[in-house]
């Protein structure tokens, strides 16, 4: 937790390192991200990620690099929708741009003292005439060498993949870096395909006057931490930006790219700022991460408590306890009950839970509710609600109701409305403590 200093971020940071040591995951750096000052801090902590075990590619995003070495020598290329057509004289400056763009990465990597190569682990074919357009030398991806790339993961180097990929006669093209990234992550199976953008997400979003709608959560600093697929497509849809639209922010590419790798099985896909400091370690190594990840997996389940979690679960309630919000539970206490209790995990670790207790005479009540400090106002608190009244229903319960001292706000804005003590089941009566003067709130289940 946030409030208790740095040991709960230490032991973050071994667990995730534990968990996605040997795993391989794909890096899309998008310019100008390699031409900022910040960069050898990126490359030096994209080091510090290889040497924890984790195997990594990395795709330079070459588009800025390629206009330039274009606009040196006078070469115009066409666009068919977002797509360059590569001409026959502008071929040679493509594969220029596009091998000086991963050599940078290599010039830093070196500095840092690990071992990395730029390989022709991309087999493309031409994308021929689309709606009547010769496409030229641009190509697609056919196929990613994966066995080729394992190899070389395998002894700890980093490969690097400009945007080129070759025909098996050996012919070049000019592949999009997205396509290039998003097919070596299906094919090498990445845990994580991380988009490093320069700038942050949200004000990229917001800028142009773009509202971002109420129901997407976002975190204390106002980031978008976690979106849904589906969250992903209706930022899309309400951007009104035409897909194939020259113009279009960056932001819509690469929300676009994350959503297509997270509908071909990529669990989490993470757009983070390559100009702030440390973004790429806090995000792989921490838990609310630095930017916004794109999530299939039901990763944050709620689910009943294991016995094993009791000590997280009191953990967890321990600073409203201090606080004399929640009342204070032994292990035993717990245990006793641990039916009742459910848990919201994220990534293993326990962020909310709760408890439903029966009372009898239809009536539930809602305790032990408490949600981790560093992630209060995401919708935790609401979840659990949610989950617990769901399952109050479905065993046929009429009231649920709760005692709270400093909760009520919380509660009446769910639609709970005060109640008096007397109307408790008996049972929860006579165990009422006069002396915290809670107040009783309730709900009707229909
Ligand atoms: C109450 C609690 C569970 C809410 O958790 P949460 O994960 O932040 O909940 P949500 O994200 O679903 O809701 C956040 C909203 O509730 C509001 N809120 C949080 N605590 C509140 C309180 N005590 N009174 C009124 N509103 C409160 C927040 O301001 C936020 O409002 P917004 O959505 O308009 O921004 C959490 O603050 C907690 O653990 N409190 C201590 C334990 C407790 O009181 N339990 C209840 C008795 S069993």
């Amino acid at each position: 937790m946030a409030q208790e200093g740095g040991i709960d971020i230490v032991r973050d940071a071994f667990r995730y390192q534990n968990r996605f040591s040997g795993s391989k995951m794909v890096i899309k750096v998008d310019f100008p991200v390699t031409e900022d000052a910040g960069f050898s801090y990126l490359i030096k902590d994209l080091a510090l990620v290889v040497k924890s075990g984790v195997k990594v590619v990395v795709v330079p995003g070459c588009a800025e690099w390629i206009d330039a070495a274009l606009l040196s020598q006078n070469i115009v290329c066409r666009y068919a929708g977002t797509e360059r057509i590569t001409t026959q004289a502008a071929l040679p400056f493509v594969e220029m741009a596009a091998f000086q763009a991963a050599t940078r990465f290599i010039t830093g990597l070196s500095g840092s003292r690990v071992d990395a190569l730029i390989g022709n682990f991309v087999r493309a074919r031409a994308c021929g005439v689309i709606g009547g357009v010769d496409m030229l030398h641009t190509g697609e991806v056919d196929k990613i060498f994966a066995a080729s790339l394992g190899r070389v993961l395998d002894f700890g180097m980093v490969p690097i993949l400009p945007c080129i990929g070759w025909s098996p006669s050996g012919k070049p093209y000019n592949v999009s870096s997205d396509e290039i990234a998003l097919a070596v992550s299906q094919s090498l199976g990445a845990v994580k395909l991380i988009i490093v953008s320069a700038g942050q997400f949200l004000p990229a979003l917001e800028a142009g006057g773009f509202s971002i709608p109420e129901f997407i959560e976002r975190g204390e600093d106002g980031r978008i931490i976690r979106l849904r697929p589906h969250e992903a497509e209706t930022l899309l849809t309400l951007s009104h930006y035409k897909k194939f639209d020259v113009e279009r922010p960056k932001w819509i590419s690469q929300l676009e790219l994350a959503l297509r790798a997270a509908e071909s099985g990529i669990e989490r896909i993470h757009i983070i700022d390559g100009q702030e400091e440390g973004a790429l370690l806090r995000e792989i190594f921490t838990n609310l991460g630095s930017g916004t990840m794109i999530y299939a997996d039901e990763q944050d389940l709620i689910r009943p408590m294991r016995s094993s979690e009791v000590p997280d679960v009191l953990h967890l309630m321990e600073p409203y306890v201090r606080r004399d919000i929640l009342v204070r539970r032994s292990v035993d206490d717990i245990q006793e009950k641990k039916d009742d209790y459910v848990v919201l995990a994220i990534d293993d670790s326990i962020r909310a839970c709760g408890a439903l207790h029966d009372w009898g005479e239809g009536a539930a009540e809602i305790a032990a509710l408490a949600s981790d400090p560093a992630f209060t106002e995401m919708g935790l608190g609401r979840r659990i609600v949610d989950y617990l009244l769901t399952k109050a229903r479905k065993a046929g319960f009429k009231r649920a109701f709760v005692l709270t001292t400093r909760t009520q706000d919380w509660f009446e804005a769910y639609g709970f409305a005060e109640t008096p003590i007397d109307s408790l089941p008996a049972r929860k009566r006579a165990l009422y403590n006069p002396e915290r003067k809670s107040k009783a709130y309730a709900l009707d289940l229909f």
